[in-house]
């Protein structure tokens, strides 16, 4: 790396959301030397989730407006060449700094590495591209969120009194970095039960690219793999939650069987009201663009921010300087605090079907 290398003291920056600019303008990042700022972001797709287009596109709209920055945000719909032709058109555009969701971290580190070789700053927005050359990587602590989903079924589990369950797995996307910290979150909950015994382990699939539909056929399969003696679904996020619990209504085993999720989405929400899904791990997306809306602006600037926090790239070896930002476990009693948030609203979560169940959980 170049001189003025990043402090990496954790310097509790993160707490306050500020981030401190270094102002080292004598050797500024990558082509970026006081241009204005023009920001490129592409985002994954519409379907494995609702937050790239509900939440991510819209917080990233409020950070790039309140900065007076101009901007571009685009979908690749899952699909990795239109992926590349965005990355192309948005460089050729002039954009001074691209932001990528990677679809698989081969692709993503294609265009990380033409951006730079353009002069363009880039960052990983919320999945790091292994390999890659990302300038920032901005996501929330994904091992964490693993984490908060292990010990959110199993105290579902104990909620309900299951002795010796058998829990099955439907991870996320086996090219998403991200999947990865989030088995090992949850792996570091449960396999310690699974080796003494105190739980069974049932199947585990990955879901390719976290797709919902495909997501449905597997835990069908799953669940005929084990005889229909599933007690526990870990499934990594909420629309493969929802998924289960398709399979598990079909069966009349929804609400007997917890499910967990992710990302807070209505319909995951709804399904908690409804007593179907045992929990789910907020992520307040607007923070997340903000400081990856901070960082963007920065570069354009020639700044270099000091972020007070690295991660190690596994497989490129790199210490790349990161913002991670804090999960929340959130279950039927804290369902307001998402609202609260401005993340959804009430009006999207209780629907005419779950008012009474929104006024229990005291969502007013
Ligand atoms: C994100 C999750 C999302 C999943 C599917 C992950 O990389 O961190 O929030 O649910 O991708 O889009």
């Amino acid at each position: 790396m170049r001189k003025g290398i990043l402090t990496i003291a954790a310097v509790g920056l993160l707490a306050t959301g500020g981030l401190t600019a270094c102002g080292d303008d004598s050797s500024p990042e990558s082509g970026s030397s006081a241009k204005t700022p023009k920001i490129g972001v592409i985002l994954p797709d519409s379907k494995s989730s609702a937050r790239w287009e509900t939440a991510d596109r819209r917080f990233l709209e409020e950070a790039f407006k309140s900065a007076g920055v101009q901007y571009d945000i685009q979908n690749a719909q899952n699909d990795k060449t239109a992926f590349q032709t965005i990355a192309d058109q948005m460089i050729t555009s002039g954009v001074t700094a691209l932001m990528i969701v990677n679809l698989d971290s081969g692709t993503g580190k294609a265009v990380l590495d033409k951006a730079k070789s353009q002069g363009v700053a880039t960052i990983d927005y919320d999945r790091l591209t292994l390999g890659g050359s990302a300038q920032y990587y901005v996501s929330f602590d994904n091992e964490t969120v693993g984490k908060l989903q292990g010990e959110g079924l199993s105290k579902c589990l104990t909620d309900k009194g299951v002795k010796n369950p058998v829990v099955a797995y439907l991870n996320g996307s086996p090219t998403d970095n991200n999947a990865t910290l989030f088995k090992a979150g949850y792996d570091s909950v449960l396999k310690p039960k699974f080796d003494s015994k105190e739980y069974t382990k049932g199947p585990e699939d990955s879901v390719p690219a976290w797709d919902n539909a495909q997501a449905t056929t597997i835990f069908e399969q799953q669940l005929t793999k084990a005889n229909g003696k599933i007690d526990g679904v870990l499934a990594a996020n909420d629309g493969l939650g929802n998924a289960a619990i398709s399979i598990l209504k079909k069966n009349n085993l929804n609400g007997k069987v917890p499910v967990t999720g992710q990302d807070a989405s209505t319909e995951g929400l709804q399904n908690i009201l409804a007593g179907d899904q045992c929990m789910t791990v907020y992520k307040a997306v607007r923070e997340e663009a903000k400081a990856a809306s901070d960082l963007a602006i920065a570069l354009a600037k020639g700044e270099r921010k000091d972020t007070g926090q690295t991660v190690k790239d596994p497989e490129g070896g790199r210490d790349v300087p990161s913002v991670l930002l804090t999960p929340k476990a959130i279950y039927k009693d804290n369902i307001k605090d998402v609202i609260a948030d401005g993340y959804v609203t009430k009006e999207e979560v209780c629907t005419a079907a779950f008012a009474k169940a929104c006024a229990d959980a005291g969502i007013s």
